[in-house]
C-alpha cells in the first residue's frame, strides 16, 4: 500500500467528491442562472477514466467517495460506474460509496444503487411546498422527488436531506421540514448559501445565517450538540422532541476548514483542493498520458502539497461579482 495523502496542515485526505457531470435537470436559483451553459460533452472524462481516477484515489487512502454533479443521475450509464466502483467496497479499501442527488431520477435507480453497495445518499430538497419547489428549482416537480425518496427508503437506502437555508423562501418552513425528515427516520442538514458562480438574483437577498436558524430552532425545541460525524462538514445536534438529528453546514458563520479531509474533482478531471479557492491541478493530462497510474498519482500527490488552509467566503452586497466565478455544479460542493 502507498503512503496516504496528508496535506501541509497535517490533514489526512480520505474523502473524494467527484462531479460526474456539470449538467442538471433543475436550475436552483441559488445555484445556476436559468440559461446556464454547460460544457460540451466531448470535454468530459469517460466513465472508464472516472473509474481509473477514483480508483487511484482509493489506492491513496481515500475511504469515502461521493459522486455529485450537477445531477449525477443524469449522466448516461452512471450506474455502470457505480457498480464498478463497488468492487472497492467489497475489497474493504473503500468504506463508503455514495452520492448527492436532487432526487428527480431516484425512483428508477434506487434498487440498483443498493445492489451496487450504496447504503446512504443525500437528497437535496429545499421546500415541501410544490409551488415553492417549482420556483426554487425553476421547473422541478416535488412529487417526482418525493417518489424518489420513497423508492430509496423502500430499497433500504438511508437518506440525509440537504436543505439550503434561504431567506424568505423556506426560512419559515425549516421546522416542518425537520419534522417531516425525522418522522421518516432521515437526518436533515441545513446549508448556508455560498457565493459560487453567477446567478440571476442577489445572494445577499437569499443568505440566511444558520446561527439565526439555530437560535430559532432552539427556542422551539431542545437541541443537544452531539459528536455524531459522517466525515462531511456538518456539525450535528439531536432534537429531543423529534428524536432526529439536524446538521449545520456553516461555511460563512463558522468555518470548519481546520478539520477538512476532502478534495474534489470536476467532470473534466480538474482537481480542486478547496471548494472556496481557485488553485487546481489538471489530472486529465496525466490520466491520458499513459495506461499506468504513475503520472496520475504523482500529480495528485503534488497537488495535495498545495491544499490551502481554507476558504474565505463572504457574502457581500458591495461586491458585484460572486467570490468565485465557478459554479457549485462544476465541483459538486
Ligand atoms: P455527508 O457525508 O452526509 O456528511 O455529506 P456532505 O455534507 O459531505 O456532502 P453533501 O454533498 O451532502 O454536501 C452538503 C453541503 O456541504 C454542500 O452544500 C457542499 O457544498 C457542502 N460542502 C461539502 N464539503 C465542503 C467543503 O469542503 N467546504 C465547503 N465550504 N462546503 C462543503
Ligand atoms: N451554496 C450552498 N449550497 C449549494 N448547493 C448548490 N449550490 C449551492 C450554493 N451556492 C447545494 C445543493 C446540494 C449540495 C450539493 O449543494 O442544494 O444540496
Ligand atoms: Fe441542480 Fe443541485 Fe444545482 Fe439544484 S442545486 S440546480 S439540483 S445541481
Amino acid at each position: 500500500t502507498q503512503t496516504p495523502l496528508i496535506d501541509p496542515f497535517a490533514r489526512r485526505i480520505t474523502y473524494l467528491r467527484v462531479s460526474v457531470t456539470d449538467r442538471c435537470d433543475f436550475r436552483c436559483v441559488y445555484c445556476m442562472s436559468e440559461h446556464m451553459t454547460f460544457l460540451p460533452k466531448r470535454e468530459l472524462l469517460t466513465l472508464e477514466e472516472l473509474d481509473r481516477l477514483c480508483s487511484a484515489f482509493v489506492g491513496l487512502g481515500v475511504k469515502k467517495l461521493r459522486l455529485t454533479g450537477g445531477e449525477p443521475l443524469v449522466r448516461r450509464n452512471l450506474m455502470s460506474l457505480i457498480r464498478s466502483l463497488g468492487r472497492h467496497l467489497e475489497s474493504g479499501a473503500l468504506e463508503e460509496l455514495t452520492l448527492t442527488t436532487n432526487g428527480s431520477q431516484l425512483a428508477a435507480h434506487a434498487a440498483d444503487l443498493y445492489a451496487a453497495g450504496v447504503r446512504r445518499i443525500n437528497v437535496s430538497l429545499d421546500t415541501l411546498d410544490p409551488q415553492k419547489f417549482k420556483a426554487v428549482t425553476r421547473w422541478g416537480d416535488l412529487d417526482q422527488v418525493l417518489r424518489g425518496v420513497d423508492a430509496a427508503q423502500a430499497a433500504g437506502l438511508k437518506i440525509k436531506i440537504n436543505t439550503v437555508a434561504l431567506k424568505d423562501v423556506n426560512e419559515g418552513e425549516i421546522p416542518a421540514i425537520a419534522e417531516w425528515a425525522h418522522g421518516r427516520g432521515m437526518d436533515l442538514s441545513l446549508i448556508e448559501t455560498m457565493p459560487l458562480g453567477d446567478i440571476e438574483g442577489d445572494r445577499t437577498d437569499q443568505y440566511l445565517p444558520l446561527s439565526l436558524v439555530r437560535a430559532r430552532l432552539a427556542s422551539r425545541w431542545t437541541l443537544n450538540d452531539i459528536p455524531y460525524r459522517t466525515g462531511g462538514p456538518a456539525r450535528y445536534v439531536s432534537v429531543a422532541e423529534t428524536g432526529g438529528r439536524i446538521g449545520f453546514i456553516t461555511p460563512l458563520t463558522h468555518n470548519f476548514c481546520e478539520s477538512c479531509n476532502r478534495v474534489r474533482v470536476t467532470c473534466t478531471g480538474t482537481l480542486y483542493m478547496c471548494l472556496g479557492q481557485e488553485d487546481a491541478a489538471d489530472l486529465r493530462k496525466p490520466l491520458r498520458a499513459s495506461e499506468g497510474d504513475e503520472a496520475l498519482v504523482g500529480a495528485i500527490r503534488e497537488a495535495i502539497t498545495r491544499k490551502p488552509k481554507g476558504h474565505d467566503f463572504v457574502i457581500d452586497r458591495r461586491a458585484a461579482k460572486p467570490a468565485l466565478a465557478r459554479h457549485m455544479s462544476t465541483t459538486g460542493g
